[in-house]
């Protein structure tokens, strides 16, 4: 197993995506024990936030660092990003609802849903289709796309006003 730190580019991302996965779980596991009898359960929205920050910050590194490398390696990946950039944006929109929200009710419950469809769909697509792409890439650097991603990520997690910006 790769440390978190010689990570490539796609193993970084397929880490973030399994990480975000769990939490879509969890926020589940809260919703449902929530909506039980007398069921009341910690605040699920702590998780919806965390949801957000993490996608937020991934979203970030592959539109800066990942796909601009993919469309230079690769120009006939262009539909694909292209498709990947328009889902990048309506989770944007699922965000920014989410953080809008108030306390966690049954209308956050359902755009965290979505949301998780949303990000189910989309993950599907890069793992299928971008990484064996990126792989089979000739003069695609994935390990030190790695570290540049990497790098980028920290900063921005360490400054979430930026990640969002
Ligand atoms: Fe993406
Ligand atoms: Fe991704």
């Amino acid at each position: 197993m790769p440390t978190l730190a010689n990570k490539d580019a796609c193993q970084l991302l397929d880490a973030d995506h399994i990480a975000v996965k769990y939490l879509f779980v969890e926020y589940a596991r809260l919703a449902a024990a929530a909506a039980s009898p007398n069921g009341r359960g910690p605040d699920r929205k702590v998780i919806a936030m965390k949801i957000c920050d993490e996608l937020t910050v991934h979203a970030r590194i592959e539109e800066e660092i990942f796909y601009p490398a993919l469309q230079g390696a690769l120009p006939d990946a262009s539909d694909l990003l292209e498709e990947a950039q328009a889902e990048h944006q309506q989770v944007k929109v699922m965000i920014a609802q989410l953080q809008a929200m108030g306390t966690a009710d049954v209308s956050m419950d359902a755009l965290v849903a979505e949301l998780n469809r949303a990000i189910e769909h989309h993950v599907k697509e890069e793992r299928d289709e971008l990484f064996p792409k990126a792989k089979a890439a000739r003069g695609l650097d994935l390990d030190a796309l790695g570290v540049q991603m990497r790098e980028r990520q920290q900063a921005l997690e360490k400054d979430p006003a930026a990640a969002a910006a």
